[in-house]
């Protein structure tokens, strides 16, 4: 079933329903924006400017295996963050289609009882990244902010281009809330890591879907599968970033 190419008797794009759909680590929110903004934020990415990560220091959550991701501009709604990490910052409002973008991160629809409290108090740092074939971001988990999300703005993925959306089993991540069991990021020695993640050895993957928003809990373990040769010369568009 597509929603996303629904028009009305004029010719006109319409505005599809949104899909929302929780479990205990994620919520996944599909046709997130309406289709004409989802366009429109595609074309506004594709304008901005982008550097390699890593390019400037090394920022460790990208892992030397990762490849070189890039990243664009942080958009921020809010005060200045507590560590900026050397990125653009560009605050709310923009006067672009990226206001559209944060103010329906804010909506009621996603405050989910027990899972996120976006209405009450909404601070959001959102980052363009481009991940073109062979690149990855390895486990880590969020743990220090209310919640991560990824919004994927590409208009088409393949199922076999990678770049999937990987969460550890709800066993480890409740685990990995216990800060006596916690594992940061690993820079050179991942064998505590591994020792952790393969203990249960399980989760769940999600699709880079367009026109997708997906909301990790803090402190649940993820990571995004490189991106395959079959992906040729398109690349993984996101939007990602917290909640505070
Ligand atoms: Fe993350």
């Amino acid at each position: 079933m597509n929603h996303d190419k629904g028009r009305n008797g004029g010719g006109e794009i319409v505005r599809t329903s949104r899909q929302i759909l929780h479990d205990e680590n994620v919520m996944i929110v599909d046709h997130f924006l309406p289709a004409g903004d989802h366009l429109r934020l595609w074309e506004f990415f594709q304008k901005q400017q982008f550097r390699f990560v890593n390019s400037d220091k090394w920022i460790k959550a990208f892992r030397v295996q990762d490849g070189h991701p890039l990243r664009g501009p942080t958009f921020r709604l809010g005060e200045p963050p507590p560590r900026d990490g050397g990125m653009q910052l560009i605050y709310y409002p923009t006067e672009t289609i990226i206001d559209s973008f944060i103010d329906s991160l804010s909506s009621a629809e996603l405050d989910i009882p027990g899972f996120l409290k976006c209405v009450e108090t909404f601070k959001v740092m959102s980052t363009l990244y481009a991940y073109p074939t062979g690149t990855a971001l390895s486990w880590h988990k969020d743990a220090v902010y209310k919640g991560a999300f990824i919004y994927y703005v590409h208009p088409y993925w393949g199922a076999t281009w990678g770049g999937e959306l990987l969460v550890a089993s709800p066993d480890d991540n409740e685990r990995a809330t216990d800060q006596t069991q916690a594992v940061s990021t690993p820079a050179f020695d991942a064998r505590e890591e591994s020792a952790f993640l393969m203990d249960t050895g399980k989760g769940r993957y999600y699709m880079p879907k367009p026109n997708r928003l997906i909301v990790i809990r803090p402190g649940v373990n993820h990571m995004v599968k490189k991106v395959e040769p079959n992906a040729g010369e398109n690349l993984r568009c996101s939007i990602s970033g917290f909640f505070e």
